[in-house]
Parts: C-alpha cells; structure tokens; sequence
C-alpha cells in the first residue's frame, strides 16, 4: 500500500486497541478481524475484506459500520480455483485415486476408464469463482452444470437456479464442487438429504466454508459407497483438529484452505484502485449486499 497509494496514512491495527485509542482511518482493509477493531466506528467510509467471502464480517451484523463492505474480486483467486478444481476432477475421473492406492501396494493393473458422459461436474454456485471453475473444466470435455440464486446463462453450461432447481441440478451430478459463499440459506446445504440426491458414486469437493457441509452425514455416505470420495479444503474448525475422523479417512482428501490464496500484490493493486474511485466518487464492483449476505 505505501507504494501503490504513497499519498496514504497506514496505520496497523494492534490487538487490545478499541475505538477509543485507535487512530482514526477513512478505509479499513481486514481479514477476520475481531470486533472490536470495527463496532461503533464513524470514521471509516469503507471496509476492505482480504477475501472473497465475507462471513466472518456479516457475523458481526448491525455492530459493523453502515459502509460499503468490499470482498476481493477474483485477484487472482480465480485461476487457483480452477486449478484446485481441475486436478480434483481429473483425479477422480481418470482413476489417479485408484492407481495411487494399487501403487502403495505394488499393484499393476489396468482399471476401466469411466465414461466422460456420465461424468457431469455440477458447480454449486456460478459467480465469480464458480464460473472460473466452469471454463476451465470445459476445455476437458466434462459435461457441466451449475447453480446459482439466480438464473444464468453460461455458454456450455446446463444453468440451474433457486430451490426449485436445486435436486435436478443435483440428480444428474457425478461430482459436486461447492464454491458457494457462506450465507443463512447456504449452510449445512452438503448434508444427507442433498448429497444423497447425486448420482450413485458421487464425489464432493468443498473449496467454499466448512460449514456448508455436515461432517457426520459425509462420513456415513462415504462408508455406504453413495459418495465414493471428497476433497475437502475448508472445514468447521481450522486447522481441522489432529483426532477429527476425516484425517483417518482415505477416501477423504485434506488441504488446509489454500484453494485459492489471497495474493499480496494483485489485491493490494484491486484495493488500492477501488479507493482511487471511490475518492474521486465512482462507483466500484465488488459491493456486499448485506441482505442476501454475499
Ligand atoms: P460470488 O461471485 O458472490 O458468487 C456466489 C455465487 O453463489 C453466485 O452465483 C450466487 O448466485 C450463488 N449463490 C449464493 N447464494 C445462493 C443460494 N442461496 N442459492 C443458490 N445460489 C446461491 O462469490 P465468489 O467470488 O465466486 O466466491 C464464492 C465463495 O468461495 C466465497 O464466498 C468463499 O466462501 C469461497 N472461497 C474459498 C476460498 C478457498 O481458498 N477455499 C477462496 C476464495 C473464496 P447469484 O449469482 O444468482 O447471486
Ligand atoms: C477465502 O477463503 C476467501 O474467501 O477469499
């Protein structure tokens, strides 16, 4: 920021500093902060989340200013999401999963492929991450769906919306990526009633928040053979405590919320260009509609 914005004041937020001893700022830039860094401030005109998703501030409610929340626009978020998503996919699609467990026990033999038609990829959640995801997964022939609040039109993708759309949406899914934000309606959404509705052998990858998903129901449809595998980056608790059952479960793949990791510099640039318009009173993307919580 001092080189991008030399014009600007920073000032770092210390732990124990409340309203009343911290300097005054005419912008925030936060990941998580703790209350007590935003409740009762007038001074502030806008609030930065270093993140696409912006639970952890709409938890404090009517405590945050009344401003502008800003997440973070892609920034680079985009293209890790469609390489997370890509190699999962191909993971399961091409066996790799299967061929890495016969190699652990020096095991040679030729497995049959699947079949790309029944191989759909359904995203949960078509906005800017979700649609990244799409368009990468496109060039590998899968057929793809997608579901959003509202109705899309996406080239190449069979578009489903709304709770009406969700169990079509959901009955013709081979492998559901969730990439949601984290909202009342969304939560506990990957529990049994709705995971049971994918196609028999299913897997799950989660890159949205832990709390989409209910831990138990997962574990009990993977032993039933319904879900045949998940790879899971987000989780409940992080870190995801040392005797949690998904760390002794093989058919569960863990990475510790680095799906799409927020970039120092392309976000600072989005930032600071963001602060740039809305001083001279432009109007700028990226703006949370607290109501809908995203
Ligand atoms: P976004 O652009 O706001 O897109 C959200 C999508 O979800 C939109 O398509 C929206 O539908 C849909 N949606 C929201 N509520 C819905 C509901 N009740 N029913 C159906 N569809 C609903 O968000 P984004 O930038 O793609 O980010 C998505 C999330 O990814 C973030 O909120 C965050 O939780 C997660 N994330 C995770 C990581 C990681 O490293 N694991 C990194 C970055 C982000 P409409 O388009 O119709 O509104
Ligand atoms: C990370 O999880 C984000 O929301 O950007």
């Amino acid at each position: 920021f001092a080189e991008i914005l030399p014009e600007a004041q920073l000032h770092f937020w210390k732990e124990g500093e409340t309203l009343a001893n911290s300097e005054p700022a005419d912008y925030a830039v936060v990941w998580r902060p703790p209350m007590a860094m935003l409740q009762g401030r007038t001074d502030v005109r806008a609030v930065f989340n270093l993140g696409a998703g912006v639970d952890a501030l709409l938890k404090f409610g009517d405590a945050l200013p009344q401003v502008p929340i800003v997440r973070l626009d892609d920034a680079g978020m985009g293209v890790q999401m469609a390489e997370f998503a890509a190699h999962a996919v191909l993971r399961y699609y091409r066996r790799f999963d299967d061929y890495e467990e016969q190699a652990r026990n020096a095991q040679w033999q030729v497995l049959k492929p699947y079949d790309k038609e029944n191989f759909s990829v359904g995203i949960l959640g078509l906005g800017v991450l979700g649609r990244r995801i799409a368009q990468a997964l496109q060039h590998f022939d899968f057929p793809i769906r997608g579901w959003s609040h509202t109705m899309k039109d996406v080239p190449g993708v069979t578009c489903f919306a709304g709770k009406d759309g969700l169990e079509e949406f959901l009955r013709g899914t081979r492998v559901l990526i969730c990439v949601l934000p984290l909202t009342s309606e969304t939560s506990n959404m990957l529990g049994r009633t709705n995971l049971s509705k994918l196609m028999e052998g299913a897997y799950l990858i989660n890159v949205a928040r832990g709390a989409h998903l209910a831990e138990p129901d997962l574990l009990a449809l993977i032993k039933s053979g319904h879900i045949a595998g998940a790879t899971l980056d987000v989780f409940r608790n992080e870190p995801l405590p040392k005797q949690h059952p998904f760390w002794h479960e093989p058919r569960i793949r863990i990475t510790p919320h680095i799906a799409a990791l927020t970039l120092y510099n392309e976000s600072i640039r989005q930032i600071a260009s963001k602060i740039d318009a809305l001083e001279r009173g432009q109007p700028i993307h990226g703006v949370v509609d607290r109501a809908r919580g995203y």
